[in-house]
């Protein structure tokens, strides 16, 4: 079941068929398959190159291939070596000598880089929709929490207080960002590869323009040696797909780190949890912890596809092959767990007086008692001393900067007022910090007014 055997006279050694032949994979692009053939075979009859008549039964062999798969009716036969033999042997069959015709003006070369192309342009696109609803899932989480205060931290240690739509709001950032380079690397490989040849064209009058317009190209490929050997674009997305990964398992990371008993600044919903199977208290965070887990093995299968091209001489090459398996997987991986992602962020309870009760205790407000002395004249270098004895004061009495008492306060510096607790309560810490992009409630008002308008104006993917 070849579409080589002309030159041969011995038959394949079966092993050496297991080992070569990608139909248990790339199987998975059947339907990317029959669309090109069809979109090929249609200019094939236009520019005369084969008859209606063998079109028109083409076409109808292909339909019914495509809707034998599609139901389950026709299973993909072993004993071929991949999606393209197989769907031409069975179109064979099926319509007798017609089906040997649509091959014509064309190589596996540059179909497996159609199919290829086809099958990520839409995983491209269902991976920016993902994104979408995730984005609008953050941006819900954002609006009702614009006042609930949260410790900030850096390097796990409290910092300064902010609020949680602040906080989220970072993420909301990075998840904006992987949805622009989505949609840059959809403008840079929207190039359609077929009527490149095995390598360099081919001496028939094959209107190229016609097919990538029928395939919803922009137009089609410029050199028919990198059309057939490019696989820039999987490794373009795969790096967006790990940078998605990064952020998911960043963000995961916090979620665990914040259901953890000490913090308890959320309650992951039972939905999305799991027990033990020995220690009956538990609900663990396994789903953040397979996010966080998967991103190592999208990030393998990067560095996989980068290896893979790596020295690779043009034009096509078998080793381009092994591109498909990482692929499919990392697709696959990274569109489940932003899925799952949104769903448990969707159904997650955050603990806003724990969070705010957190914020409170740990000193978030020292740098704001030390900016209280620099309006009042200290030099902030001073000011930093001076906080930061009182703090040691706090410690020695096990209180916080709030509840210490003014007469501590004067003892360490006469500057200090009445005021001062006005100055240094967790509102004032945060209200006061307007400059755009800061956690302040006008800055964040602001803020959230471009993002909404932004998300509001997403322009709907194409159509293809
Ligand atoms: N299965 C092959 C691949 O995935 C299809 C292209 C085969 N071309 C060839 N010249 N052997 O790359």
């Amino acid at each position: 079941m070849k579409l080589w055997g002309g030159r041969f006279t011995k038959e394949t050694n079966q092993l050496v068929h297991n080992f070569n032949e990608s139909l248990s994979f790339d199987n998975k692009f059947y339907k990317e398959d029959i669309k090109g053939s069809l979109a090929h075979v249609k200019m094939l009859s236009k520019q005369g190159i084969i008859s209606e008549e063998d079109c028109s039964s083409i076409v109808k062999g292909l339909h019914s291939i495509l809707e034998d798969l599609n139901s389950g009716k026709l299973d993909f036969d072993p004993q071929y070596e991949d999606i393209h033999s197989f769907v031409e042997g069975v179109l064979t069959e099926r319509i007798g000598d017609a089906g040997k015709r649509l091959h014509t003006g064309r190589s596996r070369n540059d179909q497996v880089a159609l199919d290829m192309k086809l099958y990520t342009r839409t995983e491209i696109l269902e991976t920016r929709s993902l994104i979408i609803d995730l984005l609008n899932t953050i941006f819900k989480t954002m609006e009702e929490n614009v006042h609930t205060i949260m410790p900030g931290f850096t390097h796990l240690q409290k910092a300064q207080p902010l609020t949680l739509a602040h906080h989220l709001g970072a993420y909301f950032e990075m998840f904006k960002r992987d949805l622009g380079r989505l949609e840059d690397c959809y403008s840079r490989m929207n190039y359609c590869p077929l009527g490149s040849g095995a390598l360099a064209g081919t001496t028939y009058p094959l209107d190229r323009d016609f097919t990538a317009e029928q395939l919803g190209f922009f137009g089609p490929t410029l050199n028919s040696m990198d059309s057939v050997s490019d696989r820039d674009y999987l490794i373009e997305f795969l790096s967006d797909l790990s940078l998605i990964m990064v952020h998911l398992s960043r963000f995961n990371e916090e979620i665990i780190i914040w259901n953890t008993n000490e913090y308890r600044f959320v309650e992951i919903d039972d939905s999305y949890s799991t027990g033990s199977s020995i220690m009956p208290q538990k609900k663990n965070p396994d789903i953040a912890e397979l996010i966080r887990g998967k991103t190592g093995r999208v990030y393998g299968h990067l560095m996989s596809l980068l290896t893979t091209m790596k020295g690779l001489p043009l034009a096509y090459n078998k080793d381009m092959q092994e591109d498909k398996e990482p692929a499919f997987d990392a697709i696959d991986t990274v569109k489940g767990c932003i899925l799952l992602f949104t769903g448990m962020l969707n159904t997650i309870k955050f603990n806003t007086e724990r969070m705010r009760e957190s914020a409170e205790g740990g000193f978030t407000n020292a740098t704001d008692a030390a900016d209280y002395l620099v309006n009042n004249g200290v030099a902030f270098r001073d000011a930093h001393g001076i906080i930061g004895a009182l703090v040691l004061k706090c410690i020695e009495l096990n209180t916080s900067l709030d509840k210490l008492p003014l007469e501590e306060y004067q003892k360490i510096s006469p500057v200090f007022k009445e005021d001062i607790y006005d100055a240094i309560s967790m509102e004032t810490c945060v209200s006061k910090r307007n400059t755009i992009g800061a956690p302040g409630y006008d800055a964040m008002e602001k803020v959230m007014k471009i993002n909404k308008e932004f998300l509001d104006n997403i322009p709907d993917a194409p159509k293809n």
